[in-house]
């Protein structure tokens, strides 16, 4: 047992390493030194505190106080702050921006104290690089738990019965996808974990492999067992070295603690994790591309009908692909019980869900709702509002799969199903915030030369088709938009959302079709009056209310 009496939280997350929070850490440690204090106070890293906005963020445990935007002028009086007598470092504190008020602690700063934080529970609190940290607080006694206490069977019941749907995008039922799983005839069965994250703003898998690698290792070796595979692959992007590096050391210390490998735990249970780095792809985020990717062939989606990958997938063998949060949830399923996470949520969206919130919003950072939170909660409460008194004009939910919803959704409860009814989806939860200085043709414009470069070029109506819509979009955006314009944009929708081989395709024209169901007098401003409404367009008269 350490005798310590402080901890300094510093966290490591991408955003805060942006900012300088690699020296920050190295500089308190210098610092500590010179000062005698490295018995007194502990320096730990940590993944993504959450609030990027704010960083680098440094927390002081146990009295969880929280300084952001922390500069390496600040180490010396940091560490200062712990000599006898010192006092907490009031201009570091958030200060409330409409009271100026400081908050010292984060458990009372707005943009914290309205989340529900379970899945990233250890995000930002321990060292993902120390697997003792995860241990410390129950990691892998969840593991422990499925494989002593339960059937792979009763692990399946358990999933089942907490209404926990797939975090991917979709929002398929996971207990159902382990199931099918286990129940596809065949010796050898494997496990994956999809890490790719290609949507644009997304970075809540990413976080989640960073800052508590474990958690996500916990659930797949659950899986496994579940299923009854013994290998496993995690799929990451070559862009994300740093969650590469740390599910790297995740695996390695599992490994040496028995939790990993041959006879887990002395359980007879054999599995083991791989991690397959992605060159990039978007499209290889869908499951039988991501399949064959990992085969070393060219990601491209299986044309329907197909075998489910659950049923044939990896080497044509059963294959269980979820999602790296789907996985993060199952330790927390098994350890406090399917009735536990059943009771949170709305009545068909259970748990929590996940976004990173960006764009024209007060605080950006990684944040963890229970389902059926409203929209004006998230964006209001969480993100403070729309900074320079601006207004809320939209909020794009989805990525490239998802649409655009004016104010008038603001009030609607945040859940797959609420989503998908709006036009929109949850998709792997992007959430951009845009003000009134945005226009929403441009916006859809933006979407599709995602989805158009993205294209795996397969299918005609995606690859030609999100072609053509970009090309009328950028016509209507340069002021060579003709009056017929907006219905050939929703006849190429149709026709593309119905020809389309996989669900890049079939979504790809859901930023236009929202935004001309909610926004069509801004497209017919851009053709009718060759008007930019927000001022964006360069070609167009330049006009603002
Ligand atoms: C074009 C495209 C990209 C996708 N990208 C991802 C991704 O990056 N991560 C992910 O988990 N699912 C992605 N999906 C969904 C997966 O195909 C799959 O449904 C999901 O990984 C299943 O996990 P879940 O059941 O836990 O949601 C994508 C789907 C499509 C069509």
């Amino acid at each position: 047992m350490s005798n310590r009496r402080c901890t300094i939280l510093v966290c490591q997350g991408t955003g805060c390493i942006s900012g300088g929070a690699e020296q920050i850490f190295s500089s308190l440690e210098e610092e500590m030194a010179r000062l005698n204090l490295e018995e007194s106070v502990q320096i730990k890293r940590t993944g993504c505190h959450g609030f990027c906005q704010r960083g680098p963020l440094v927390i002081i445990e146990p009295e969880s106080i929280f300084y952001s935007k922390v500069k390496l002028d600040d180490v010396p009086d940091i560490a200062q702050s712990f000599l006898p007598g010192g006092k907490p470092l009031e201009h570091l504190f958030y200060h409330d921006p409409v009271t100026g008020e400081p908050i010292p602690h984060y458990g009372d700063i707005p943009f914290y104290n309205k989340q529900e934080r379970i899945v990233l529970r250890n995000c930002g609190h321990i060292d993902p690089e120390d697997i003792g940290d995860f241990l410390a607080l129950g990691g892998y006694e969840a593991l422990r738990k499925a494989l002593f206490d339960k059937t792979p069977e009763q692990v399946i019941e358990e999933v089942k019965r907490s209404g926990l749907r797939g975090l991917g995008g979709a929002g398929f039922p996971t207990g159902r996808k382990w199931e099918a799983c286990r129940m596809a005839p065949g010796e050898e069965k494997y496990v994956i974990c999809n890490g790719d994250e290609g949507d644009p703003g997304a970075f809540q898998d990413r976080s989640t492999m960073e800052g508590d690698p474990h958690s996500v290792l916990e659930g797949m070796i659950i899986a496994g067992y579940a299923i009854g595979a013994k290998k496993g692959f995690i799929y990451v992007r070559a862009e994300y070295p740093l969650a590469v590096k740390r599910l790297k050391i995740a695996i390695a210390q599992a490994r040496e603690e028995g939790f990993l490998g041959k006879d887990i735990l002395g359980s007879g249970f054999d599995f083991d994790i791989e991690i397959f780095q992605g060159a990039g792809a978007f499209v290889c985020g869908e499951s039988t591309a991501l399949v064959l990717s990992i085969q070393g062939k060219r990601g491209m989606p299986k044309p329907l009908p197909r075998p489910r990958t659950a049923e044939m997938g990896l080497w044509d063998k059963p294959t269980l692909l979820n999602n790296v949060k789907t996985f993060a949830n199952i330790p927390l399923i098994i350890n406090r019980g399917w009735e536990w996470f059943a009771s949170r949520g709305t009545e068909k969206s259970k748990g929590t869900a996940i976004f990173s919130l960006t764009g024209k919003v007060a605080n950006c950072g990684l944040i963890e709702v229970p389902m059926g939170v409203t929209l004006r909660e998230i964006i209001y409460d969480i993100g403070g509002g729309i900074p320079g008194e601006k207004a809320f004009k939209a909020v794009q939910t989805g990525g490239p799969s998802g649409g655009c919803l004016p104010a008038s959704f603001l009030d609607m409860p945040v859940d797959f199903d609420s989503l998908v009814t709006a036009g929109s989806m949850m998709g792997s939860g992007g959430m951009v915030v845009m003000d009134e200085d945005t226009c929403m043709v441009d916006v859809a414009r933006y979407f599709l030369d995602f989805t158009r470069r993205e294209s795996c070029g397969q299918c005609i109506p995606c690859r030609l088709g999100t072609e053509q819509m970009f090309e009328v979009l950028d016509d209507i955006t340069k002021g060579r938009g003709r009056p017929e314009d907006i219905d050939l944009l929703l006849e190429l929708s149709d026709a593309i959302a119905h020809g389309s081989l996989c669900a890049l395709g079939k979504t790809a024209p859901n930023p236009v079709l929202t935004t001309i169901r909610y926004f069509r007098d801004e497209y017919e401003a851009h053709i009718d009056e060759k008007r930019c409404p927000a001022g964006v367009c360069r070609e167009l008269t330049k006009e603002k209310s």
